[in-house]
């Protein structure tokens, strides 16, 4: 099997150079690479890089992630989010390959406290959400073979992270305010390429599994939790915080002003997916605990 991998250096994209090797012949771009376009504003580029590859399965990790910063440069998001997705979802169907894509919980409007299903109606509050949302349209209007995933909350050992940053901050201040009207599962980008591996091995026996799935960690929390799990952990381990436990203040969503809105339930089914595929997946606190063992 022959898989071209687009957004290489990203969270998900590292690991996915993990859990896709084993498959077979991988071949990992990034918009910089050189001797094929991996950049999602050349769109014509990427298009003769799938020709020119001519992969069995097509996974596209590459996005324009900067929520806030979407807000101010739209068209850009646009041809990261939904036109280059909508070229490879072309040429995906004009060549027979597979398409698998990830998405997210922003293509919803966070009404409720229900988990949504996907099959749900989506009303996305930002230009990220927009534009992702345009993306999945784009791929299912294709009519390729896809495994479309979303997801939330993503976050790797490698790079910056929420966590880092409380970390950060837990040892500078004395006091800490965090986001507590937010619900949603934080998510590895280690787990999300496991999963899209397995599911892609699937898929090569199983076609009628093309599909959109939500694809998180289990269980739910706020930034709050969230943040609270990751100090607990943190002196546990017997790093010094500045900050006490008590200390830390659930705060609601309208004390931190954003450019782009966040919706405030992010709880996403995926008992689709965990049916389809066969798959379990894990509690939050376990990758997060994992990640935290990683980094402290
Ligand atoms: N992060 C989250 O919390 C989250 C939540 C829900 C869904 N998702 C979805 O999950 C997927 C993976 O996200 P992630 O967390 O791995 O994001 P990420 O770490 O921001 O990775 C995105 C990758 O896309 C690359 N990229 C940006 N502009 C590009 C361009 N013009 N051409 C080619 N590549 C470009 C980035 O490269 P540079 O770093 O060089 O710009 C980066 O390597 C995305 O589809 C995202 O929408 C993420």
């Amino acid at each position: 099997m022959k898989i071209l991998l687009f957004g290489k250096g990203g969270q998900v994209g590292w690991e996915l150079q993990r859990s896709l090797a084993p498959l077979g012949e991988l071949i990992a771009l990034d918009a910089n690479s050189r001797e094929l376009c991996g950049d999602f504003t050349n769109l014509e580029g990427i298009a003769n890089t799938v020709r020119a590859v001519a992969p069995d399965v097509i996974v596209n990790a590459a996005a324009h992630t900067a929520v806030d910063k979407a807000e101010s440069e739209p068209e850009l998001a646009r041809t990261i989010n939904a036109l280059a997705p909508a070229v490879l979802a072309q040429e995906a169907k004009r060549s027979g390959a597979w398409l698998v894509h990830y998405s997210t919980d922003y293509v919803f409007d966070g009404s409720g406290d229900k988990m949504w299903l996907e099959a749900d109606p989506t009303d996305p509050l930002s230009v990220y959400g927009a534009t992702k949302l345009e993306g999945e349209t784009s791929i299912l209007a294709s009519s390729c073979r896809h495994l479309i995933f979303r997801t939330s909350w993503v976050y790797a050992a490698r790079g910056g992270n929420f966590a880092k940053t409380m970390l950060r901050l837990a040892k500078e201040r004395e006091h800490l305010t965090v986001i507590d009207d937010q619900i949603g599962a934080p998510t590895g980008a280690d787990l999300l390429a496991d999963a899209t591996s397995q599911a892609i091995r699937t898929a090569m026996l199983r076609p009628e599994v093309s599909g959109l799935y939500h694809l998180v960690a289990g269980g739910e929390t706020s930034w709050h939790g969230y943040a609270s799990f990751v100090l607990e952990f943190a002196r546990h381990a017997g790093i010094k915080l500045k900050v006490a436990t008590e200390a830390v203040a659930p705060v609601p969503t309208s004390a931190y002003p954003l450019p782009a809105c966040r919706p405030r339930n992010s709880r996403l089914d995926t008992r689709k997916l965990q049916s389809t595929f066969g798959l379990y997946l894990p509690h939050w606190q376990t990758g997060v605990a994992r990640m935290l063992t990683e980094i402290l």
